[in-house]
């Protein structure tokens, strides 16, 4: 097999560590970008000009001509976001038709998993998802009576998959929720529109990205959500329900694991979470306020504000190593410029020893007290545009990094535009 340049970008957070503006900047040199996992509660943010495009489950790195883009095996899809999405890429890219592909085995999130999110959150008080239907859809999928997006095009499959798949939720609506049943002839309709509309992008995506990959292209793999997000590795049970790690990348998409060249991880210079669950290093509210505004920390797909707080290099660690990351980009360095000092945890102190293991447990994660070593503060103005240019103290800040958690940083982001992006190493 001729493998050219096989890359996976995976977020080391808790997401949201600007992978969509990454990927934009680095699908430049691929053929093709393929999602593997998650559905439309990521949102990938990347502003051309000044105008801010909002992704969710068509690979970012389309919004370039001329690129093919793959929606892998392993993520959900929500026909009705994706039919929208295709119309605002076609408007600033050109058809999509023959660029744009859907693997036949990704499970498709029904309406009636949306709803169930929604009142499950709003049932136990939640833990804050996005109310995609994103482990609903998941949970139907590893149930074994999920709808999957190639079930739609043929007529007898799509009724047969759809009567188990509506059978258990309508069950589940009347009695977990006192919801009345969604009715099959209404849901059946529309799936057949999705179908029409869809039907030209539904492929084998297995076959597709074996033949990209005998034929020597190159592949940029997207992470969404962010490693700490991980359904299993993760802050569980404060997590999504898919593998944003790079272990991801074999069985979300259908590559043998062998053959991923380089992990690139993705960590702001700081740390953000939505939703909710442990944080150790989450700021005090004037400080996260401060970072809040400067980083317009807002959720892409709710608007929800972040939670903010430091680098957290205990997690970092933690991440790095499930991810096999080889080399690392460090985003919203800009962010911290004016502030005096800049914090970084370096260890955490659990019942009263130190440790530099992340806790495999939440309830142990909240009782952490992280152990900071702080940096004086930099200014950095437009000008910035290399390596030579940034403040003394923001470089001592990124080697440091760099050395505690011996990868090299290859790139640092100064900015939310295309072109505001420094090459380090
Ligand atoms: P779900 O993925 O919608 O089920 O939400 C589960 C958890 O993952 C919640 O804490 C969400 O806030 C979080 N989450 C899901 N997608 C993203 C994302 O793209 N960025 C950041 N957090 C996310």
């Amino acid at each position: 097999m001729r493998v050219k340049k096989i890359t996976a970008i995976i977020g080391l957070q808790w997401g949201d560590e600007g992978k969509g503006k990454v990927v934009d900047f680095l699908a430049e040199e691929y053929d093709v970008v393929v999602r593997f996992q998650g559905g439309a509660n990521a949102g990938h943010t990347v502003v051309i000009g000044d105008k801010p495009h909002i992704f969710h489950l068509i690979p970012s790195g389309l919004l370039r001509r001329g690129k093919e883009g793959l929606i892998g095996a392993g993520v959900v899809v929500d026909p009705e976001i994706l039919i929208e999405e295709i119309e605002m890429i076609e408007k600033i890219s050109g058809p999509l038709e023959g660029r744009l592909f859907i693997d036949g085995r990704a499970p498709v999130v029904m309406p009636y998993h949306k709803l169930e999110d929604r009142w499950e959150e709003e049932l136990r008080g939640g833990i804050g998802t996005t109310k995609r239907g994103i482990g609903q859809a998941y949970r139907d999928h590893y149930a074994r009576f999920g709808i999957r997006i190639g079930d739609l095009l043929n007529a007898e499959m799509r009724r047969r998959v759809l009567k188990k798949s509506l059978e258990f939720n309508n069950q589940i609506l009347a009695s977990r929720y006192g919801k009345p049943p969604l009715d099959f002839s209404e849901l059946d309709e529309k799936l057949e529109k999705f179908s029409e509309i869809l039907s030209p992008y539904i492929t084998d995506g297995v076959e597709y990205l074996k033949k990209k990959i005998e034929a020597g292209k190159s592949i940029l793999f997207e992470g969404a959500q962010g490693s700490l997000l991980d359904i299993t590795f993760g802050t569980y049970p404060y997590v999504t329900s898919s593998h944003p790690l790079s272990g991801g990348v074999p069985t979300g998409a259908g590559i043998p694991p062998n053959l991923i060249g380089n992990v690139v991880g993705i960590t702001k210079s700081y740390t953000t979470r939505v939703g909710r669950g442990p944080f150790p290093t989450e700021m005090l509210d004037e400080e996260a306020e401060t970072i809040r505004k400067r980083g317009n920390e807002y959720g892409a797909t709710t608007g929800r504000p972040r939670r903010c707080g430091w680098l957290d290099l205990v997690a970092l660690k933690y991440t790095t190593y499930l991810n096999g990351v080889t080399s690392i980009v460090m985003t919203k360095l800009d962010v911290l410029s004016g502030l005096e000092k800049v914090k970084v945890a370096i260890k955490y102190e659990l019942h009263g020893r130190e440790t530099d293991v992340f806790p495999y447990s939440s309830d142990e994660l909240v009782k952490v007290r992280p152990i900071y070593r702080t940096f004086n503060g930099w200014e950095l103005d437009e000008s910035v545009s290399d390596k030579d240019s940034l403040p003394e103290n923001a470089r001592s800040f990124i080697d440091f990094v760099e050395e505690y958690l011996g990868i090299p940083i290859i790139y640092v982001s100064v900015g939310p535009e295309r072109e505001k992006i420094i090459k380090y190493r």
